[in-house]
């Protein structure tokens, strides 16, 4: 994408060079300016009698216009069609992919737990490979979350994808993707999270013959840095380690190209005959992002106990209740514990909140197997979890000396509403239907 660059589909290796010369701009929520031909950027005015160079403007509102300053999200982009320049959108299948409301299978309470989602047999781009595990909320009432893993064995070609009906968080587990987005280029690798807002469109060309991976799909208000209180002006995720792509555009007249609506749940298509990733120039704060997990400034006690996980959060989605989160994106990342007289792994508890956890690569240091990489658990609203036999033997009896934990990468979507699991996510083969039995066999050790 961009001036004189080949955007041909040419396999995983040209995505690969492309993905490695990749340009970013940095920092959370900035109002970034870029242009990807010079004099495309209109000076001083957005939408000017002509646009330079002949492009359309158009704005790109992530926030109602009202907003508070704060929430205010919104991106001029400068391209050679206007998005407006599309016919009819007919419906297509959904495939795998399931909306809120959640309506399949009845709340469950138990613990879930799966191993990774087969590969796919048959060709399968990012948007076939996506298979819906559960959520919760209405997407029509902009409020909750959708749940999803995917698994692709090919690139997006002639066609990209926007949704309508949140912003998608993309946890690469397997393989890298380039995302070729409307506001240009994102390669985001195993490790690495990208964040494309509500409405961005986009393509997934693959880093590798097959990927795997997790995407929260939030239905809810735009995904924010927590705030930090008593921690300070730093810390956790840091603003700057964001990178929005630089403008990028492709001119492919002549050749079709589908847009794909997520809209209410549903897949829609319509038809183009030239790409609508031409966007040469644009601006503001509307934008997606690709974060490197590892650079997640993990804080924690340095005399006892261990704080609640609140403190590995990177984004939250804010509902409606001042501290109670539509959706929180938590990482475990590499950390020292040092903790004194203190059970060190994540502690036994009851949580009102509901918890998916994922894991990007090694261990997770509440289970000492069954959890592996793209696997998944699910601790629904008061579902009592914890470390597993095994764990809490070892842990509980452990000599306390400063321990690295440095062989995992877990994350977690916590959210406000239980998640309520599609049919398929409960049926599927990969699930695990002996998960309760890694709490069996907690020996009684009552003395008086
Ligand atoms: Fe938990």
């Amino acid at each position: 994408m961009g001036s004189g660059q080949n955007t041909e589909p040419g396999g995983v290796g040209a995505a690969r060079t492309t993905a490695a010369a990749v340009a970013y701009q940095s920092g959370f929520g900035n109002e970034h300016a870029t242009e990807a031909v010079p004099g495309a950027l209109p000076v001083g005015r957005n939408a000017p009698q002509r646009a330079p160079l002949g492009l359309y403007a158009e704005q790109l509102s992530g926030a109602a216009f009202t907003e508070p300053r704060h929430h205010q999200r919104r991106s001029w982009l400068y391209r050679i069609r206007p998005s407006a320049a599309h016919p009819p959108y007919h419906r297509i299948g959904n495939g795998r992919l399931r909306t809120a409301p959640f309506t399949e299978t009845e709340p469950d309470p138990n613990r879930l737990r799966w191993d990774p989602l087969p590969d796919p047999r048959d060709p399968t781009d990012f948007v076939d490979g996506l298979v819906t595990v559960g959520g919760n909320g209405d997407a029509l009432r902009r409020t909750g979350i959708g749940i999803h893993w995917y698994a692709a064995n090919r690139s997006m070609t002639d066609r990209v994808f926007g949704d309508s009906d949140g912003e998608l968080l993309i946890v690469p587990e397997r393989g890298g993707l380039l995302l070729r987005t409307e506001l240009g280029l994102l390669a985001v690798e195993p490790g690495h999270v990208a964040l494309v807002p509500r409405g961005v469109r986009f393509r997934a060309e693959l880093l590798a013959d097959s990927v795997r991976g997790y995407m929260l799909e939030n239905y809810g208000q735009p995904f924010r840095l927590p705030d930090l209180g008593p921690i300070g002006a730093n810390g956790l995720a840091n603003p700057r380690d964001f990178l929005a792509p630089v403008a990028g555009y492709e001119e492919r007249d002549g050749r079709p190209t589908q847009v794909v609506n997520k809209f209410g749940g549903n897949l829609w298509a319509a038809d183009l005959d030239h790409s609508p990733l031409d966007v040469v120039a644009w601006h503001g704060t509307h934008t997606p992002y690709v974060y490197d997990l590892r650079r997640f400034n993990v804080l924690g006690s340095i005399s006892y106990d261990h704080p609640d996980p609140s403190i590995f959060t990177v984004l939250t989605s804010p509902s409606d209740t001042p501290g109670l989160a539509g959706a929180d994106f938590v990482v475990f990342a590499p950390r020292w514990l040092v903790g004194e007289d203190t059970f060190r792994p994540p502690y036994f508890h009851r949580n009102v909140m509901s918890e998916f956890m994922g894991l990007v690569e090694g261990a997770y240091d509440a289970k000492a197997e069954g959890f592996v990489p793209g696997g998944a658990s699910l601790h629904n609203m008061m579902s009592a979890h914890g470390p597993d036999r095994a764990t809490y033997d070892k842990a509980s009896s452990a000599r306390l000396e400063p321990q690295k934990i440095d062989d995992g990468l877990a994350f977690m979507f916590e959210t406000r509403w239980p998640v309520v699991p599609t049919a398929q996510a409960l049926a599927a083969e990969h699930r695990q239907p002996a998960y309760d039995q890694v709490w069996q066999g907690l020996q009684r050790h009552f003395t008086v």
